[in-house]
């Protein structure tokens, strides 16, 4: 094989990235001629549940580099990660870095790469919640300011990159990514037998997921949303595979058992993504706080509640089936009361959110 090919590197380290690379890795291997690909996972998620199960469902290979970075405060995660990737990149020299999202491991692995010269892409670039109080604000501004590439999702965030004064000859409208993997493995979702497991019947059960610091790091905040589930279960079935921090945050304030008592709240662990996938399909309507179930929803039009005060997705609202809600526990209850009554938002499928956008994005790099 010619030594002119062009290394890449593809970083993951978070729930959220593995459906974001993986589309890319198959792709990038169309051209064995043209690339060299490199898989780094930092670590930052480690339980086999938040990083395992992915690379089984989606097929990705073992890394080729794994960081070991585990949790710790933004400081100590960041840091840990530019250290152990700064060294991969001094022995490896790729031509290419490829960072998704807007999780530490992101804003890392990019500011490494910038300094040493090395070209970064950012997958899923221009989102702007316009929320400095959020860690993956901070994330997003300063991955974009850094990057070469910016791959962006959505009109939006060509707009956003646009006034933030990024030359337009950076930005790349691609599309959604993480619809190139949903499409990619819906039929096998399907196929998931996660309904029966647990007694569920389609359409006869609200998904429920939680993670943001706002909503579960504040004990009067995952108060008041375990009052609306007590009030919702009473009329629906709510399924909630239970994010690890937000695990932590229950039982750091003694509300594990509350929770547990509540009838007809199914807490999970976190589940694999065919698993999860086949949820969100059959499911009444979904109540979260995550940024890529805003745009899964999206895609299958169901009806979504994002349990937040922004979105950076704003197309999610303007032409998906997404609608935020207030941190209120009466205005949680209303807003699904008005969902059971059969007042659904109807969406459209936003452009380029098609399957097609890792082949657009590699055929940049050809
Ligand atoms: C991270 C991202 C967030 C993303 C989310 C997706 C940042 C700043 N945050 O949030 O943007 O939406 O991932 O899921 O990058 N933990 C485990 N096992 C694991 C991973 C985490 O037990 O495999 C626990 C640890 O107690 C840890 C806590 O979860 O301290 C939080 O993990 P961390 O990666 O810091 O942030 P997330 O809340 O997962
Ligand atoms: N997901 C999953 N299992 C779960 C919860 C989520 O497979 O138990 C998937 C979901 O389908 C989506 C991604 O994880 O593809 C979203 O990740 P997360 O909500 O952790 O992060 P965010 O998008 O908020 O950054």
């Amino acid at each position: 094989m010619s030594e002119t090919r062009k290394k890449v590197h593809l970083v993951v380290g978070a729930r959220p990235n593995f459906m974001k690379i993986s589309p890319l890795y198959r792709e990038f291997r169309k051209f064995p001629e043209k690339f060299r690909i490199k898989l780094i996972h930092t670590g930052q998620h480690y339980d086999s549940r938040m990083s395992n199960f992915f690379f089984h469902d989606l097929r990705l290979p073992q890394p080729d580099e794994y960081l070991e970075v585990g949790s710790g405060t933004h400081g100590e995660q960041t840091a840990r990660i530019m250290e152990r990737y700064e060294r991969v990149l001094q022995e490896d020299r790729p031509d290419l870095v490829i960072v998704a999202g807007d999780v530490n491991s992101t804003v890392a692995c990019a500011l490494d790469a910038v300094k040493m010269h090395i070209q970064v892409a950012h997958l899923e670039a221009g989102l702007r919640s316009f929320d400095r109080s959020m860690p993956e604000e901070i994330n997003r501004i300063l991955t974009d300011a850094v990057s070469d590439y910016l791959l962006t999702p959505s009109p939006d965030a060509d707009q956003n990159l646009i006034r933030e004064g990024i030359s337009p000859e950076k930005i790349h409208f691609v599309g959604n990514i993480m619809i190139d993997a949903l499409i990619e493995h819906k039929v096998k979702a399907t196929q998931s037998e996660i309904l029966s497991t647990y007694g569920l019947q389609q359409k006869k059960y609200a998904l429920i997921t939680l993670h943001r610091p706002a909503n579960v790091d504040i004990e009067t905040s995952l108060s008041k949303i375990l009052n609306a589930f007590r009030a919702i279960s009473r009329k629906i079935k709510l399924v909630f595979p239970i994010h690890p921090r937000t695990r932590k945050q229950l039982s750091l304030f003694h509300l594990d058992h509350a929770a547990a008592e509540i009838p007809d709240l199914l807490l999970l662990e976190p589940v694999g993504y065919f698993d999860f996938i086949k949820l969100q399909m059959e499911a009444k309507f979904i109540l979260t706080d995550s940024g890529g179930i805003q745009e899964e929803s999206t895609w299958f039009g169901i009806p979504c509640l994002t349990l937040r005060p922004n979105t950076e997705r704003p197309i999610t609202i303007s032409e998906g089936t997404n609608q935020l809600i207030r941190l209120d526990t009466d205005a949680i209850i209303e807003a699904v009361e008005t969902i059971l009554q059969g007042n659904v938002k109807k969406g459209t499928i936003p452009r380029f959110w098609d399957g097609n956008t890792a082949a657009r994005v590699v055929k940049i790099f050809r």
